[in-house]
């Protein structure tokens, strides 16, 4: 049991948080981890530097969702005065929170020496922090690993900075940046954060059920925890370990019409969003998480990789959920 988290005005509806995931949570699923009961969900990360040109695949990350949850904006860059900027342009678009990145290990991001690649650079990070907290007047929530390498674990100092720069909230990813998503992560780490900080802390990093969920909440007195990949082709999850957390039975799994309903939905949403090329082309991967370990799930997949119409994928997935025999693979 623990409690509650408030992240400036916002009174979090239970700690199980959505990880941000660049190309899978975008607007269709986080709202789909919001009604299956994710506490909280920022968006996929915007780059401080592109997000001025306002691309439209900054704008479908930016845009204002209505899904029950408070709209956090999620971005990167390394420069204090664009990413105040940056936080700036989103408030007056509608963000509720702005949650900064300095935990994605991508290349791209930390050529520039942002995301993790930040937390080599303690100063920086801290006139990051107090110009985006300076600039805009929502809150502003962080998101790290715990240091650049094994021999570098500096997340209690970044905490601390954090902390007195006024973060609201800290999410922790159990990895440093040299670890990528190798091995395990590692939660001694985390709970030496928690320790050292009065702010929420999110423990973050391999939870992928309700046991896991308890086992890091225990094992590193966090507020709360989030899951990322586990939610993948699975916002069931969300019910499942906010209900055991709350002591509550956890439902059921959920079954083939319940699967087959989100799905749809999903991947409807998703040409809506981004139209029909790019929607079923984003769709592809989803579709394979959902029905991953289903029968005739790889025939399904096979052809489901192949339509290049959102017509025809719609009707695909109807096909296969109420006709599955229909995939048998050919001997
Ligand atoms: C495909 C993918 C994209 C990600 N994109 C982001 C991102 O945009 N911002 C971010 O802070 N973390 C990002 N992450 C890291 C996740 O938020 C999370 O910290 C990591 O996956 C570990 O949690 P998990 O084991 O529950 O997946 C990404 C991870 C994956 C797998």
């Amino acid at each position: 049991m623990f409690s509650m988290i408030q992240i400036g005005a916002h009174k979090l509806k239970n700690n199980v948080f959505l990880a941000p995931m660049a190309g899978i949570t975008d607007a269709p699923f986080r709202a789909l981890c919001a009604k299956e009961g994710a506490g909280f969900a920022a968006s996929e990360m915007i780059s401080s530097d592109t997000l001025l040109f306002a691309t439209a695949k900054t704008k479908h990350r930016v845009e204002r969702v209505n899904n029950g949850l408070p709209h956090a904006v999620q971005i990167a860059g390394s420069d204090a005065q664009s990413m105040a900027d940056a936080a700036a342009l989103n408030v007056a678009h509608g963000a509720d929170i702005i949650d900064i990145n300095m935990g994605c290990p991508a290349k791209k991001v930390c050529n520039r020496a942002a995301g993790s690649a930040l937390l080599e650079h303690p100063k920086l990070v801290e006139d990051i922090l107090a110009a985006v907290v300076k600039r805009v007047d929502v809150p502003v929530t962080l998101k790290i690993r715990t240091g650049p390498d094994a021999a570098t674990r500096n997340g209690v100092a970044i905490a601390q900075i954090a902390e007195r720069n006024g973060i609201a909230c800290l999410a922790v990813h159990g990895r440093t940046r040299a670890d990528r998503f190798k091995g395990h992560a590692e939660y001694n780490t985390i709970a030496d954060i928690k320790q050292s900080v009065s702010i929420p802390v999110i423990a973050n990093g391999d939870i992928t059920n309700v046991n896991e969920a308890k086992t890091v909440l225990a094992l590193t007195g966090a507020d709360g925890i989030m899951i990322g990949r586990a939610a993948q082709g699975n916002p069931w999850i969300f019910r499942e370990v906010s209900a055991h957390l709350a002591g509550l039975p956890i439902p059921e799994k959920p079954d083939s019409q319940t699967i087959y309903h989100a799905l749809f939905d999903h991947v409807n949403g998703l040409h809506e969003l981004y139209g029909e090329y790019r929607g079923l082309r984003i769709a592809r991967k989803h579709i394979a998480w959902y029905c991953k370990g289903m029968r005739n799930a790889t025939e399904f997949r096979t052809q489901a990789y192949k339509l290049e119409t959102a017509k025809e994928q719609l009707a695909l997935i109807s096909t296969f959920f109420e006709h599955p025999d229909m995939f048998e693979a050919a001997a």
